[in-house]
């Protein structure tokens, strides 16, 4: 019903996708699939209006069509969910799901009640039970996704595409959500899909296509894949995710927190961080796990308990003092507090680093650049060059930017929070890689992340988090999916 016919987009002169022809059918969940940069974020914009295409025709109900912007889409009845979302912060909950179709009464004012009403019942499509009053510059980065998704839902669009809906989702609200996409397909609504988790794919999807470098490779029922096949198809050679084999930790503390309190995040959290360590933050969606990181962080002070670094007991209260004390971070929440969308990509990857570039307050540009350059091609980034807008890059290369930015300052203590987040199954064993390097060189890393799978390979040990309490501590080899779940699900 949606056909896409030798879609072609260029960006300059970079061609991001190459006559591109996939058809989408009503009732079925189509999920594209790629590494960071195949353009499927890209091939999505062009159904939803947000692009236009250079050459190729969208075809829509048999018709011919020719978007000129999203809204354009949206009347036809196709909806999008950005993979970096763009809520507009002063609305409430409520006002944002029902943005531009407010229910009015008979005297043609807005009906608060019947606004409210119908911001509940979207929410609960998707088990979500937050206050509509809420405003959205208040939710986190999970809650902004799952209204997004119930703003898509108001809207009862025939197509919807979801651009990595649940990379900041909890399994539960996953969950959720799958539960409301087959809901949507039974409707048949047509749901067109990414995702960076493999396990996710085969439980939802029924086609799959592969993008790969802006080309198609391959659109096949889901149930004709295998895993491994899947993973060849989207890189183009056989790859497995391989975790580091573990260095042991050495027994000298270098971070020790005792009683660690912020009402309502988290309190009375003690533990202590090894040379060499990689201790593991579990926890479901709101269990504090963000929080708690960000106080050591100095993002989120805490307002009772200490902090000992190497001895020394510190008081955090902004990341200019962590970073001054040796701890760096990589936040969850990249478009918020990550990266700064204006700027370059080598501003952004030098931004806090750019100390060591200026000498009598000069910035020595040369120096900057080869660094720069250095790190781009360590991570492997896509971009045009170090000069492109760090916004035009794709999610995944956002991220490994923020990586390496937060690696320039050297920091002994590495705080990722989701650092896999979006990243593609390539990028991820890079990352699983640097993360064994870190602790080879002695840093001890925390690493917040909810693909368990993840947390159980990486870690030394294990600490899960349950409503802001420390609930147990387990050591890598006692440390099962189950035991860490029935731990983190509420009482
Ligand atoms: N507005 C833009 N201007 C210039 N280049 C762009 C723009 N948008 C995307 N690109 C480039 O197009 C390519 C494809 O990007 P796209 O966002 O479609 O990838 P993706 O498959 O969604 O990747 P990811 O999994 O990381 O989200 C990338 O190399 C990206 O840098
Ligand atoms: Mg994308």
């Amino acid at each position: 019903m949606l056909v896409a016919q030798g879609l072609s987009k260029k960006f300059g002169d970079l061609t991001v996708l190459k006559a591109v022809s996939v058809e989408f059918r009503s009732g079925e969940v189509h999920a594209l699939m790629g590494e960071n940069g195949a353009g499927k974020s890209t091939l999505m914009k062009l159904l939803a209006g947000l692009y236009q295409p250079d050459t190729g025709t969208i075809t829509w109900r048999g018709q011919p069509v020719y978007w000129r912007s999203p809204m354009e889409a949206l009347a036809q009845g196709i909806a999008m969910i950005h993979q970096e979302l763009m809520p507009i912060p002063d609305l409430t909950v409520a006002e944002n799901i029902l943005l531009g179709r407010e229910p009015t009464n008979a005297w043609g004012w807005l009906d608060q009640k019947l606004l409210q009403a119908e911001a509940v019942a979207w929410l609960k499509v998707l088990d979500c039970h937050l206050d509509p009053q809420t405003r959205m510059r208040d939710l986190t980065v999970a809650q902004t996704q799952v209204v997004e998704i119930a703003k898509a839902l108001g809207r009862r669009a025939d197509v919807i595409l979801m651009d990595e809906p649940t990379a900041a989702l909890s399994d539960h609200e996953c969950t959720a959500l799958f539960k409301a996409i087959r809901q949507l397909c039974q409707r048949g609504v047509a749901v067109v899909y990414t995702t960076h988790k493999m396990d996710e794919v085969f439980q939802l999807a029924d086609r799959i296509t592969v993008l790969r470098d802006g080309e198609w490779v391959t659109t096949q029922p889901a149930s004709d894949f295998t895993p491994a096949s899947l993973i060849s198809h989207m890189v183009g050679r056989d790859l497995a995710t391989v975790f580091p084999a573990l260095t042991p930790a050495s027994p000298e503390v270098v971070l020790e927190v005792q009683a660690l309190t912020r009402e309502p995040y988290f309190r009375k959290v003690t533990f202590q961080l090894h040379r060499g360590e990689v201790l593991g933050l579990a926890g479901l969606m709101g269990a504090g796990r963000t929080e708690l990181v960000s106080a050591l962080y100095g993002l989120l002070p805490a307002t009772s308990g200490t902090i000992t670094l190497k001895g020394q007991p510190v008081v955090l209260r902004n990341p200019a003092d962590a970073l001054a004390h040796g701890v760096g971070m990589v936040t969850e929440d990249r478009k918020g507090l990550g990266i700064i969308p204006g700027l370059s990509v080598q501003q952004n990857l030098t931004l806090t680093a750019l100390h060591r570039f200026t000498q009598a307050g000069f910035i020595l540009g040369a120096q900057e650049k080869q660094v720069s350059q250095a790190e781009v091609t360590r991570f492997k980034i896509k971009a045009r060059g170090l000069t492109q807008p760090i916004r035009e890059l794709s999610g995944g290369n956002q991220q490994k930017v923020l990586l390496a930015r937060m690696l320039l300052d050297a920091p002994e203590i590495v705080i990722l929070d989701e650092p896999t987040r979006g990243i593609d199954i390539g990028a991820k064993s890079e990352i699983y890689a640097l993360i064994g390097q870190l602790t080879a060189v002695g840093k001890a890393v925390l690493l917040v992340s909810s693909e368990l799978p993840e947390v159980l390979a990486l870690s030394h040990r294990i600490l899960v988090l349950r409503q802001g309490d420390l609930v147990i501590e387990l050591a890598a080899s006692a440390a099962t999916p189950e035991k860490v779940l029935s731990n983190a699900m509420p009482l």
